[in-house]
């Protein structure tokens, strides 16, 4: 498979089991930069255990609560500064509270998938 996804920034909430684990493995086997974050981090960070080389150097780990905008900011600032332009993919179960809290525009174009 190839989604051409090489060089690019994509954030996935919710990351640390379920589909979010899921689409993270996938898209940093496509060779996408993946920003991941949850609220409990040592379970994200166990989920991610033994990742390495050029898979672990594209990959970022943060603790976020997406219902608090702030870390959500802190979140996309960290994707951005890390990685450049980003695209987004939550799965984490309150979608309003994502959408309310995702208001200031990032560097580039950003997709929603949930
Ligand atoms: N699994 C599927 O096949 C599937 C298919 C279609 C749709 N969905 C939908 O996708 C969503 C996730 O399902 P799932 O089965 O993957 O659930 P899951 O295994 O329970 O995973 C939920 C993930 O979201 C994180 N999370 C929960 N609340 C969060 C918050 N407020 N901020 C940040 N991270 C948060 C959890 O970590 P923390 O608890 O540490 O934050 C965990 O990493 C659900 O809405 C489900 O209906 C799932």
């Amino acid at each position: 498979m190839d989604l051409r996804l090489e060089g690019r920034s994509i954030v996935v909430t919710g990351a640390s089991s379920g589909i979010g684990l899921a689409a993270a493995r996938v898209l940093l086997e496509e060779h996408a930069s993946v920003t991941t974050c949850a609220r409990d981090f040592k379970r994200l960070a166990d989920a991610y255990r033994g990742l390495e080389g050029d898979q672990a150097e594209r990959l970022l780990l943060m603790r976020c609560d997406v219902r608090n905008r702030e870390e959500v900011q802190q979140l996309i600032d960290a994707a951005a500064i890390r990685f450049g332009a980003l695209m987004v993919s939550s799965t984490t179960q309150d979608k309003a509270a994502w959408e309310r809290s995702w208001k200031r525009p990032t560097r580039s174009g950003r997709m929603s998938c949930t």
